[in-house]
């Protein structure tokens, strides 16, 4: 039996229709210039297909996922190699099932692996002779924080358009009201934003004085923009040169759940994201 993710409906849409319309684009900037090799890395690839909600919970109907969709593109020219990382061993099997039955020509790999290492290796061989030669097209597309700040770090000055998508809502969820998050959370978020938990504290709330002189720790305002604010200008001019606006995806009653951007060292590569 095949694996495959359960998301929501008409973001989950939109995303893909984002990285499909990114990805032709950037396959036409290159499609005079056949020795320029390309490289497609996806570190949270999924199984190929998604069982999305519709408006209503019981309309589920299943899309095919990015790494497909990805895959499908062909003109003006493909990537020369696809690379996808999928943790969740089943969902990797249903993928690379489907990759070598689609397309059996294509320099595809799928690894069961953590992307965070993977960013690593993909970095080391971009650094390499035979790396080099290749310009890249990334997809980051985890659920939550999986994706850990020194994995970003270590891209720096690497010719990659990466397309990140940021979790606002559910990290949102762990800065509880009063600032006492949980031990784990503190963790993650660490690792998460590269920040520590003083900064992370510092920054989403404030101390006042209330009416018995004590002080109340009190969350700052719109908390779900300030997260990406502070998210993408961490990134901008620091381990890539820019960032693209994001697309704040919402779900069926309109709340925001994520912010999707790209982070690319090139003008052109921004210019066309926005
Ligand atoms: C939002 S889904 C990806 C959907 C996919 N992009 C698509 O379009 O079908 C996130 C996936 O990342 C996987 N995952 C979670 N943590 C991971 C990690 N640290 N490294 C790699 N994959 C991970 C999950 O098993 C899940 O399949």
């Amino acid at each position: 039996m095949t694996d495959k993710n359960q998301f929501g409906g008409n973001w989950t849409e939109i995303k893909i229709s984002i990285l499909e319309t990114y990805t032709k684009q950037f396959l036409t900037v290159f499609k005079n210039q056949p020795n320029q090799k390309l490289l497609y890395f996806d570190g949270f690839a999924g199984s190929g297909d998604i069982e999305v909600e519709g408006i209503n919970e019981d309309e589920k109907h299943t899309i095919e996922g990015a790494a497909i969709r990805v895959l499908k593109i062909d003109k003006p020219r493909s990537f020369n190699m696809c690379y996808f990382v999928e943790k969740k061993k089943s969902l990797a099997t249903s993928l690379e099932t489907k990759i070598k039955t689609e397309f059996p020509d294509k320099e595809c790999y799928v690894q069961t692996k953590d992307c965070n290492q993977k960013l690593k290796d993909l970095a080391k061989f971009l650094r390499s002779d035979k790396g080099k030669m290749f310009k890249v097209l990334g997809f980051i597309d985890p659920k939550g924080m999986q994706l850990e700040w020194s994995s970003l770090e270590i891209l720096r000055g690497l010719p990659i358009d990466l397309w990140i998508l940021n979790p606002t809502s559910g990290t949102n969820r762990v800065l509880v009201r009063k600032g006492e998050i949980e031990e784990s959370w503190l963790k993650r978020l660490e690792l998460f934003l590269g920040m520590n938990r003083e900064e992370i504290k510092n920054h989403f709330y404030s101390k006042r004085p209330n009416l018995f002189g004590d002080l109340d720790v009190i969350k700052e305002n719109d908390p779900i923009n300030r997260l990406h604010e502070l998210y993408a200008s961490r990134i901008a001019g620091n381990i890539f040169k820019y960032v693209s606006n994001p697309k704040i995806l919402r779900n069926n009653s309109g709340s925001p759940l994520f912010h999707f951007f790209m982070a690319t060292n090139s003008e052109i590569a921004l210019r066309i994201a926005n």
